[in-house]
């Protein structure tokens, strides 16, 4: 979609709707905003008040006006107008796009400058950027189609006095680059997994490195074996689909700038392995290259926004299935990192892959690690499906995860990690065993994957088995991929440098 700002009086700019934002006061719709912003004859009000619209985020009150050159008004509501955040702003630009997209609009005039939260021109025309653009996303190829052909597709900022300032122009760009690293991470998790091998991965990311300028490479089963990079090729080994272990890196970072390190759990689909999983609802596994997407993702975005930073995005990259081959109960496995693991169970494949791939960026000596990962089912349990889990060695770090995450609506939080969780994975048949007690199975992966970074580098470790996938249509996208954490990582990335 198109986006650019335009000057001037609302009621004479031609487009197809007028999208204006409405706050909620204690009584209903703050209506003494719009209606100075707008102008009224009374008739309005009327409208308005007869069509029973609050204000509340996610609702929405189309009105015919031919005084309007655009010829329609769609009423957005933002909620509270004491509580206005950036989630509900990027909420009520994803309903009023969906909106748009029902009444048949191709250019959209937007006003999102017309209700005051106390923040800044450029974050609110990005988080609406960022709504209408998520909100939009297409729930497959064919809706791809028919949304190209009739959905909205020219969308302006109207901003009245305000301006066409450079912070406006600035807010557009960062809000279309940061939709397209969420839309893109979805996409990559909606694949199916045939399509998406391991193999498709790492091709998919050297294409977009040489779009970027970036340095990619692909380690497969020969180069694994040099590095015993055995908790990747272990997993690996029950598919005909090879695994992979790809890194992006940046060029050319200044001297003196901070090196940051992403790893994202890359399973493209995860049957259990002998460890089979029940059949029902197995299909959503393909949802298991999440944290794989939201790296490669966020490289994408710190990158094309610029910014200031060595960054290594590192996908270990493997399709969990049994065969023949596959690793089983009881194996042991020696990894990269030299300590040995007792395979208990084949379904706890994640924390293998991350294993090698930790120890392995964790060479470079980077100055703050964070991996991510659809890690545990139990995550999922505590938290639910709107919150990641965070856990780790750096308070620093998972309070970083937590602000950025406030500011991008991807909600992360804190899960105790203490040494009795370490404890609780001794072997008596190698150093480490892949399994801990069922009861705090999110923190006990956590502590198997500590075992894998050296205590004196920074490390976060954010479970997204709750919030990369959605079983509900909602304002901000359709069932499937929710693009989950390629825009929290980019901004974590942002506050740690700047
Ligand atoms: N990929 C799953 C975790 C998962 C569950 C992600 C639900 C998304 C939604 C992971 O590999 C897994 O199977 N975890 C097991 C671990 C167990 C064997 C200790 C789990 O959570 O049951
Ligand atoms: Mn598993
Ligand atoms: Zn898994």
């Amino acid at each position: 979609m198109q986006w650019s700002v335009t000057q001037g009086e609302p009621a004479g700019i031609a487009g197809d709707l007028l999208v204006v934002p409405v706050a909620e006061d204690k009584r209903g719709p703050n209506l003494k905003a719009v209606l100075a912003l707008i102008g009224d004859d009374g008739h309005l009000a009327k409208v308005i008040r007869r069509g029973g619209f609050r204000g509340k985020v996610g609702t929405t009150l189309p009105v015919n006006d031919a005084r309007f050159k655009a010829g329609w008004l769609l009423l957005t509501g933002v909620g509270p107008a004491d509580e206005i955040s950036l989630d509900g702003l990027r909420r009520a630009a994803g309903t009023a796009a969906l909106q748009a997209r029902s009444m048949q609009a191709r250019t959209v005039l937007v006003m999102p400058l017309a209700v005051d939260g106390g923040f800044d021109a450029q974050t609110v025309v990005r988080c609406w950027v960022e709504g209408a653009e998520m909100g939009l996303a297409p729930a497959g190829p064919a809706d791809a189609a028919r949304l190209a052909e009739q959905g909205p597709r020219r969308w302006k900022i109207v901003t009245g006095r305000g301006g066409d300032g450079p912070e406006l122009q600035q807010g557009l760009q960062e809000g279309q680059i940061h939709a397209a690293g969420c839309l893109e991470a979805r996409r990559l998790v909606n694949l199916p997994p045939n399509q998406l091998t391991p193999r498709a991965l790492a091709d998919y990311t050297a294409d977009l490195a040489r779009d970027l300028g970036l340095k990619c490479t692909v380690l497969g089963p020969p180069q694994m074996r040099r590095q015993k990079l055995n908790g990747i090729l272990g997993v690996g080994q029950g598919s005909r689909n090879e695994p992979r272990l790809i890194c992006l890196e940046s060029r050319g970072a200044a001297r003196g700038v901070p090196t940051v390190a992403l790893v994202g759990k890359g399973i493209t689909f995860d049957t259990g392995g002998i460890s089979l999983k029940p059949g029902a609802k197995m299909d959503v596994m393909k949802c298991d290259m999440a944290g794989a997407a939201a790296v490669v993702n966020a490289a994408m975005i710190v990158t094309r926004r610029e910014l200031p930073v060595r960054l290594l995005a590192v996908v270990p990259a493997a399709e969990n299935m049994p065969d023949g081959q596959a690793i089983r109960p009881s194996d042991v496995l020696e990894m990269a990192a030299g300590k040995t693991v007792e395979v208990v169970n084949t379904d706890a494949e994640g924390r293998l892959i991350l294993a090698d791939a930790l120890h392995w960026v964790c060479t470079r000596r980077p100055d703050y690690v964070i991996d991510i990962a659809t890690l545990t089912g139990a995550c999922l349990m505590a938290l639910g499906p709107d919150f990641a889990g965070v856990m780790g060695t750096s308070s620093e770090l998972m309070q970083v995860l937590e602000q950025a995450g406030g500011e991008t609506g991807e909600r992360v939080w804190p899960l105790p990690l203490i040494d009795a969780h370490r404890e609780t994975l001794q072997s008596k048949v190698a150093d480490l065993k892949n399994l801990g007690p069922r009861e705090g199975s999110a923190m006990t992966a956590a502590a198997f994957l500590s075992y894998f970074v050296p205590q004196d580098i920074a490390w976060a470790h954010v479970d997204i088995a709750g919030p990369a996938w959605t079983e509900k249509d909602g304002p901000l996208g359709p069932r499937g991929g929710t693009g989950f954490g390629a825009r929290l990582l980019a901004r974590t990335v942002e506050l740690l440098v700047s």
